[in-house]
């Protein structure tokens, strides 16, 4: 008979699967045998990760300063998360949108009470956050002006995730090579660029889409001129303004979102990565005026909102959203900053160190074109992560918001052997 107080304690042995699945041995090379091989795996397999530490499965450790792309908030594993996780755990996963729940209710308020937003979406990923974003632009421009305003403004080299309206807006063209049509109703500007911006607006724009600051496709902040001018067309044209803050969010800038560093306020604004600080979790958030386009049936999402992420989410918010913690971000800024010139002076390989808060790019000198992933390979060599960027010419770094100065210093050092090493081989 069913005994849900028996089937539900700790102490009930393992089916017999589980057991077997515990003893199956893989190591790298299973990836390339049963996995998608979409993606350019590290040659090692982490298996436990700590604060700004990864260990691999040989027991080597590597300082990370890629932070997960831009995820791990707080580092891996922090005890405040692994604490709201598991207690979460403990009460309930999923309860579906038939309900309501308490998390994610608490996660919406902090949202609310922290930005310009009156309503929050909550979803799984950023991708799912910017393809809501758009769903909702057109929808409110459908609804206030009729279908023929359901133009995308977007930007070149833009990266706004991989469903297909979502490499459709993105910027870059490699990212939907051989899988079009692509959906209708697209333009794309070069970046920064106020004057081509001008030239494509119309009444018939729903909304422009940009990233505050170009992450993946070279790490360009947005000049001041630029958002202000996206601002002032959204007005004049009744369109809305979204900022795609999925890397840009939660800290990584130094302030909660970045739009509040550049006097540019959204309509729409999308969450993803640093908010579930490595728990997968997105939202949209948006101002009354938009949200309500989105009546019952418009939208929906299985594990949007589920209590899981939303009890890390709020916890994230909750430690992140706090004057001395964002102003520990631009320390540590300055800090990287201050390493990359050192290194710079010593090895005379980047052209331009650029970014905003624990968000970095080194642009390398002509000499190494095309070859920042030689560099990130060497790097792991070395026993340091970080990430590459634009057309492959950017060292890219986004470590734990949280990182302290001594894994600043040693991932510094070890990013130097990499570089000495690729510098001396050529
Ligand atoms: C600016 C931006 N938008 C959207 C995405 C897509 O997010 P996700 O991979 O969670 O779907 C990313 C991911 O790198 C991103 O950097």
């Amino acid at each position: 008979m069913f005994d849900p107080i028996r089937n539900n304690a700790s102490n009930i042995a393992p089916p017999a699967h589980v057991r077997e699945a515990e003893s199956l041995r893989v190591t790298r090379a299973t990836a390339d045998e049963v996995l998608f091989r979409v993606y350019p795996w590290a040659d090692f397999v982490p298996a436990k990760a700590l604060g700004s530490r990864i260990w691999d499965t040989t027991g080597k450790d590597y300082v990370d300063l890629a932070g997960g792309v831009a995820v791990l908030s707080l580092g891996h594993c922090h005890p405040a998360l692994v604490a709201a996780l598991t207690a979460q755990a403990h009460k309930a996963w999923h309860l579906s949108n038939y309900m309501v729940n308490e998390p994610a209710m608490r996660l919406a308020k902090k949202l609310v009470d922290a930005t310009f937003a009156d309503r929050v979406f909550l979803c799984n990923s950023g991708t799912e956050a910017n393809e809501g974003a758009l769903k909702t632009a057109r929808k409110w421009a459908s609804t206030h002006y009729g279908d023929k305003k359901h133009r995308i403004i977007s930007t070149t080299s833009s990266f706004h995730g991989r469903t297909w309206l979502a490499v459709s807006v993105g910027g870059s063209p490699k990212y939907t090579k051989g899988m079009g049509p692509v959906p209708e109703g697209i333009t794309h500007i070069p970046y920064n660029d106020v004057d081509a911006l001008k030239a494509v607006m119309d009444d018939d724009v729903a909304c422009i889409i940009i990233e505050p600051m170009q992450g993946e496709g070279g790490m360009y902040p947005g000049t001041p001129a630029f958002l202000a001018a996206a601002r002032e067309l959204c007005n004049k044209h009744n369109a809305l303004l979204i900022f795609d803050e999925i890397q840009s969010g939660v800290g990584r800038t130094g302030a909660l979102y970045s739009y509040m560093q550049k006097g540019v306020t959204p309509d729409i604004l999308t969450s993803a990565k640093g908010i579930g600080g490595g728990f997968p979790i997105g939202c949209f958030m948006a101002t009354e005026a938009v949200a309500s386009a989105m009546v019952p049936g418009t939208h929906g999402t299985t594990y949007g909102g589920n209590p899981l992420g939303a009890a890390v989410a709020e916890t994230v918010i909750d430690i992140v959203n706090n004057k001395a913690f964002l102003d520990r971000v631009l320390v540590s800024e300055q800090r990287m900053r201050d390493g990359f010139a050192a290194i710079n002076k010593r090895h005379n390989v980047f052209a331009d160190v650029r970014g905003e808060g624990l968000w970095l790019g080194c642009e390398l000198v002509a000499k190494y074109d095309n070859r920042a992933g030689e560099f990130m390979k060497a790097g792991h060599r070395h026993n340091v992560v970080f990430l590459t960027a634009g057309n492959n010419n950017i060292l890219r770094f986004a470590p734990a918001l949280n990182i302290t100065d001594a894994e600043i210093d040693e991932g510094l050092a070890r990013t130097e052997k990499a570089i000495a090493e690729v510098v001396n081989a050529a």
